[in-house]
């Protein structure tokens, strides 16, 4: 069975606020991502997935829709995203766009006909409930962003719930008619030709029934943020979230090979059930686990060898390191063992998502106080929650603002912009960005890479060793996620393997039985005859 351009490909996530501006706004906008198709080209990605584009005030940055179906000044029109999005294909690239199904901006037409009255016709598409008995919000649900899921509205004396902001109240996807027409926003969009969505928050969209009080949080401690005081067993994660992502799946099939992508921070066991009974779910709900491991070898391979096996009959896995709502890699990890992590990124079993800036190694940005945008760090300031720092604008070469806008930016870029932008790192043998260039290469023309199975090696200490392999393609993937030099006993068959590929520059000493690797080294082998 030949593999699905999804499985194969590479996706990059692109913020479509900091990728390009060609307005001078100060905010990037698709005819700036579309002249810049030609880095992912260069870079060797096969998709980008554009976080929302859609007319927004902007509270949540795009999060927050207010038409599912244009698309929102500062990011241009529709005509640009058609142009982007043929000028993608012509390239080869495949678009896909973030849905966001679980809730509306609060100025949405759909939510201001709902609030107009208890008896609007779309009061029942919003999650609308009389105040508890003795008074105060209908349960104790708390928002993502800190405090109460419930706002009271004054005029027609109830409360509606919001996952996140208030200004993002949350649809009611137990009423057919919410259904329909979110799923007429799909078809809207699959028409255009998009090549599939990546679904926000999908574990949110279905509470469980009655709105049960979620039970208290035994682990919580106020650092984590006000959202980890309860469990949310009974706002998120319902098992009739199936029917919905299997409604989705069959209109996403019926326009041919689409790819739906499932946003969900869940433990592994309820991760998988997103597949789907018979796979009928999304075909990758995202796996985040490598931005929450500690970076530990053999934590990762346990984690490897969990995920691995916990995957039902048939299903594709998939892998992340970084996207606009957790820190950095680079800061993660630190520079030297993010090339480490592009290594692994790019050559464990299953599609890679890249985030941009990782291929530069962006690593902190500090975010002066007067400059925060992020609503995430306004009401929960100075826990590290906020986002800002992810979501700085790209860095294209040395002249002002690297190019990014001709304005001022939104955000702040990163201090070291000067040296760490694409024009720079394009030349420079021993850049991320070359890193990013060669790992690319390297998995387009294996096989097994791309498509192949995956073993573990056995290795303890520092490294962490796996074998892939397609047919008669072979290759030894060991990484030292240390700092100090690091030595594994090859199996047999990769005996005198040679390199294909470091992380490192400079000459390797030659892998016999054994392979020692460097300081924060990663090495792609091939069997071959030893050298003479
Ligand atoms: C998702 C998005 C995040 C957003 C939230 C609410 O988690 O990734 O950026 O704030 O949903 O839509």
């Amino acid at each position: 069975m030949s593999a699905a351009w999804w499985q194969e490909g590479v996706f990059y996530q692109v913020y479509p606020r900091s990728f390009q501006d060609t307005d001078g706004d100060g905010v990037g906008d698709l005819a700036g991502v579309e002249a810049r198709l030609d880095h992912l080209v260069d870079l060797g990605v096969d998709a980008l997935w554009l976080s929302p584009i859609y007319p927004s005030p902007m509270v949540d940055f795009g999060y927050d829709v207010a038409d599912h179906c244009d698309v929102d000044p500062c990011c241009g029109t529709l005509a640009d995203f058609d142009r982007l999005l043929a000028a993608a294909h012509g390239k080869g690239l495949r678009v896909v766009l973030d849905f966001v199904p679980n809730h509306t901006s609060d100025r949405h037409a759909w939510f201001v006909e709902s609030k107009s009255s208890r008896t609007s016709p779309k009061r029942d598409w919003y999650i609308w409930r009389d105040a508890a008995p003795g008074g105060g919000p209908p349960n104790n649900w708390i928002s993502d962003f800190g405090g109460s899921a419930w706002e009271w509205d004054a005029p027609t004396g109830q409360y509606y719930l919001h996952a996140f902001l208030k200004e993002q109240p949350d649809l009611d996807w137990r009423n057919p008619d919410v259904r329909r027409a979110m799923y007429d926003v799909l078809r809207f969009w699959l028409a255009r030709g998009v090549d599939g969505f990546r679904i926000d928050v999908l574990w949110h969209i279905l509470k469980a029934e009655g709105l049960p009080d979620n039970p208290p949080n035994p682990d919580y401690r106020p650092s984590m943020g006000e959202m980890s005081r309860v469990l949310q067993t009974q706002s998120t994660d319902q098992p009739e979230v199936h029917v919905i992502a299997a409604e989705m799946r069959r209109i996403a099939d019926t326009y041919g090979e689409r790819v739906l992508i499932g946003e969900l921070y869940l433990p592994l066991d309820r991760l998988m059930t997103y597949y789907g009974p018979g796979l009928s779910g999304v075909h990758l709900p995202f796996n985040f686990q490598l931005l929450e491991a500690p970076w530990n070898a053999r934590t990762i391979e346990a984690i490897i060898r969990e995920y691995e096996a916990a995957l039902p009959p048939g299903a594709w896995p998939n892998w992340v390191l970084g996207n606009h709502d957790r820190p950095r890699v680079a800061e993660r990890v630190g520079e030297a063992q993010a090339r480490v992590a592009a290594m692994m990124l790019l050559t464990l079993r299953g599609t890679p998502t890249l985030y941009y800036g990782d291929e530069l190694a962006i690593g902190r940005v500090e975010i002066p106080p007067e400059r925060v945008r992020d609503p995430r760090e306004h009401r929960e300031p100075g826990l590290g929650l906020g986002r800002d720092p992810v979501r700085t604008p790209m860095a294209w070469d040395a002249t002002p603002h690297a190019a990014f806008t001709t304005g001022a930016p939104w955000l702040p870029l990163h201090d070291d912009w000067r040296e760490r932008n694409v024009a720079l790192q394009r030349s420079a043998a021993g850049s991320p960005l070359s890193l990013h260039r060669s790992l690319l290469a390297l998995r387009r023309a294996h096989p097994a890479l791309a498509v192949g199975d995956i073993a573990i090696v056995d290795a303890s200490g520092d490294i962490l060793a796996y074998e892939r392999r397609s047919g008669t393609d072979r290759l030894l993937v060991a990484l030292n996620l240390g700092d100090a030099p690091a030595e594994l006993t090859l199996p047999a068959w990769a005996h005198h393997a040679r390199p294909l590929l470091s992380t490192l520059e400079g000459d390797a000493e030659p892998a016999g039985a054994r392979l020692v690797l460097r300081p924060d080294e990663g090495r792609v082998l091939a069997p071959g005859a030893p050298a003479t």
